[in-house]
């Protein structure tokens, strides 16, 4: 709880590299999700090369200023539960941010996967820049690296009563 409740989306950065002990940490995390049939579609791909973080303002306005970046990406062939592959990146992708803010990290979830299609282009634009082929889904990525601010993970508290229901809804 003490993790869940520090968690924030941090989009300042210091001026660290990140260890490759704590990327791995991450991904360690990432695939320790709970998946539909324990399918896990899940890969990854790390980003550190600084022209393309620039580059990656095309995504989002918040990767520039990130040391280093992890890509989500999802394979459509051979899942038992299609329609899960949603949920289970979901699944993966807050457990890479719990432990982003367990090593004192600072991380936000930038959005790639919709239903609506609504971020066609950024998805398009994400693609080129990372060269990811064809086979690859994406779903999301984490921008990540040192906080600016030493607080920059710390609780709010969101409880609302008025959404839970016993027995009777
Ligand atoms: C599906 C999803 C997509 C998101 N996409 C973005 C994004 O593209 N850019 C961004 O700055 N934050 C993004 N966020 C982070 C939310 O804005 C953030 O989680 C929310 O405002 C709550 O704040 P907190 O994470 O600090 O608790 C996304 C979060 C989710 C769950």
């Amino acid at each position: 709880m003490d993790i869940i409740f520090k968690r924030r989306s941090v989009r300042e950065f210091k001026d660290l590299p990140v260890e490759d002990e704590k990327i791995e940490m991450l991904l360690k995390a990432g695939m320790q999700a709970p998946s539909a049939n324990n399918q896990r579609p899940w890969y990854f791909l790390v980003i550190k090369d600084e022209q393309k973080m620039k580059e990656l303002e095309a995504v989002s306005r918040v990767l520039p200023k990130a040391k280093c970046a992890i890509l989500l990406l999802y394979k459509n062939e051979n899942l038992v539960s299609p329609g899960m592959v949603a949920s289970d990146m979901g699944a993966a992708m807050q457990n890479m941010l719990l432990e982003t803010a367990h090593l004192g990290l600072g991380g936000v979830w930038i959005g790639l996967y919709s239903a609506d299609n609504k971020t066609k282009t950024k998805v398009e634009n994400c693609r080129r820049i990372c060269n990811v082929p064809e086979e690859y889904e994406l779903y999301s990525m984490i921008a990540l690296g040192y906080p600016e601010k030493e607080d920059a993970n710390h609780f709010v508290d969101r409880y609302d009563q008025s959404r839970v229901f016993y027995e009777k809804i």
